[in-house]
């Protein structure tokens, strides 16, 4: 068990079983990797910024505490997507570059497969194109 955890229960996250800090930071760069150089996440790409870095510490951040690991991002990550137009096309592509990211990040397969729906539903939150 993580010595930080306060869980009354002494179940391991998918933090924990999927190798905690070093993985989660391998799955984020590699996810951005993808998204920079990738034409099929070219229209995702365009609505970044022209350096990734501040994004890699933040999703990095967001994803530790989404994964059951230190709360470490304490921003509004719905809110901090309304601004840009994101619909199912956009959505997607979000999707493709993670999906490829954990697999390239060695995230064994039953992980992958446990993840997908949660995954999903959370990209799926961020489109703001049913209005
Ligand atoms: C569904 C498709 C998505 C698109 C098109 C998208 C796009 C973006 C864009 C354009 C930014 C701001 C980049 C900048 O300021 O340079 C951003 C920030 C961010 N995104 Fe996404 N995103 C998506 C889904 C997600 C999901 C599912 C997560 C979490 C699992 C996430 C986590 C974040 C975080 C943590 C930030 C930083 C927010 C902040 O500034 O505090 N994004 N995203």
């Amino acid at each position: 068990m993580n010595a930080e955890s306060t869980d009354a229960e002494d179940e391991l996250s998918p933090y924990d079983l999927m190798g905690g800090a070093e993985t989660v930071r391998a799955i984020v760069d590699r996810f951005y990797d993808i998204m920079d150089t990738d034409p099929a996440a070219a229209a995702i790409r365009a609505m970044h910024g022209p350096d990734l870095g501040p994004m890699r510490d933040r999703l990095f951040d967001f994803m530790s505490g989404w994964l059951g690991g230190p709360r470490l991002y304490h921003g509004c990550v719905v809110g901090a997507h309304r601004r840009f137009a994101i619909g199912i096309a956009e959505r997607d592509q979000w999707l493709m570059c993670m999906s490829r990211a954990l697999e390239d990040a060695s995230v064994d397969s039953t992980a992958r497969e446990i993840l997908a729906k949660p995954m999903y539903a959370i990209a799926d939150i961020m489109r703001n194109d049913r209005a």
